[in-house]
This record gives C-alpha cells, structure tokens and sequence, in this order.
C-alpha cells in the first residue's frame, strides 16, 4: 500500500473533472465513481489512492506529505506559496483573477482603496506593484457583495464565466492572473516515488494533449 501514489483531488466540479482525465490516462479507481460519502478510494492494482479534500486543503496535504501529489488551482499556489513542486498545468479549471467594481465606479488617488477580497496576499502584491496605497478587507466568500454594501469599493476575485459579477452590476476592471488547475508534488515523494509520479505526471499530460 505505501507503493500507491496518494493524490489529493479537489472536492467539486474541477475534482470530478480531473478524477476523468486521471481515470482516462490510465488511473482509473471505479470505486470513486460510486455514489457515497466516502472520502478516500484506492485502486491497489493500479497503484492509486484519491482523497477527496478541500480545494484550498490540497496544497497542504501535498506539502506536508499527507499526499504524494495533487491538483490545485494557481490561485492558491500564488496565495499560499507552499512549498511543493509544480509539476504541470493541466488545462483544466481556466479563470482569471480579476480585480472587479460597480461599472460607474472611478478611483481617486488620493484616497486609500478598500479591497475586499479572498486573496490577500495576490491583492497586496498587485496594488504594491502599482504603489497603491489600499485597505484589505479579508472574506470568506460572497465576496460581490461587498462593493454593493459600500463595504469596499472594488474585490479581487476569480471570474470564470462572468456571470456572477454581472448578476450583481459588477464588471471587471483588470485581469491580474489568468489560473488554470496545476498538478502539484511533496518535495520528498517526488524523490522516493519518482518513477510513478513522472510517469503519472507524463501520461496525465499525454491525455491533456489528446483533449486538446
Ligand atoms: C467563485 C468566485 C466568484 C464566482 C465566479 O465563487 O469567487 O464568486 O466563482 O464564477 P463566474 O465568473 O463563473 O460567475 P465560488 O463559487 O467559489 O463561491 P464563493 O462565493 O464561496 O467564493
């Protein structure tokens, strides 16, 4: 059992969407398909086991060793910069980090911005980077709402579709960074389990190029 790669997937859309590219590149566990609120699945014979954790807990399973590899968005590798490695881009989960406001909404210089947002560390970066003086306001989520209340006068937020902003009178006003789902490694399993993880990573990649 210890010969298994331990992969953290994503729990959700993007999750189920990787567990097929991983299952089509040759890593299939059909256990994982079933219906049930089981939360790890191993395939013994194919040298898999899946958890199913957090999207925003994977990069920690992965770093702390708890997972071999795993799959995260850029948006937490660039909020939480843990320490792993990032073996590969796999195309899926494509959005971008955007900074968004009311659409009459104006900047004035001379005071400071509030930014609400669930990245603060890409918002701070990106305002220091513009020498802009701003004020983060940390959410958890339902972040659109916050510009509507007056409680900030712009967010910094992933858009995907652009639905949501447009549902609540918001509209983009700059794209930060585009993100796409990442294949991530623990430092040590990449060393000790090299052979199945490249192998992996490689036939993963194959199968993106064969989607494409
Ligand atoms: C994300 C993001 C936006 C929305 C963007 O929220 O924070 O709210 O998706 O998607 P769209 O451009 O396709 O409308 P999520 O669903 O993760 O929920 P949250 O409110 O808890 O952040």
């Amino acid at each position: 059992m210890s010969d298994c790669i331990n992969i953290a997937l994503p729990k959700g859309r993007l999750g189920e969407k990787v567990y097929r590219l991983f299952r089509d590149a040759g890593y299939e566990c059909p256990s994982i398909e079933e219906e049930n609120r089981k939360l790890i699945f191993e395939n013994a014979e194919k040298g898999v086991r899946y958890f199913w954790v957090k999207p925003s807990d994977v990069a920690i399973y992965v770093e702390r060793g708890a997972a071999d590899i795993g799959v995260a968005g850029k948006d937490i590798l660039l909020e939480y910069a843990p320490d792993v490695y990032e073996l590969a881009d796999l195309g899926l989960g494509k959005c971008r980090m955007c900074v968004a406001a009311k659409k009459d909404f104006r900047d004035n210089c001379e005071r400071t911005l509030r930014v609400a947002t669930k990245f603060p560390q890409i918002a701070g970066r990106y305002y220091a980077s513009l020498s802009r003086d701003i004020d983060i306001i940390h959410l958890n989520g339902s972040i659109e709402i916050a510009p509507i209340l007056g409680l900030s006068d712009v967010i910094v937020d992933i858009v995907e579709t652009g639905k949501t902003l447009l549902e609540n009178d918001l509209e983009p006003k700059e794209t930060i960074v585009p993100i796409s789902a990442r294949l991530i490694a623990n430092k040590v399993s990449y060393k000790f389990k090299h052979r199945q993880i490249t192998q992996l990573c490689q036939d993963t990649q194959n199968r993106c190029q064969e989607n494409r």
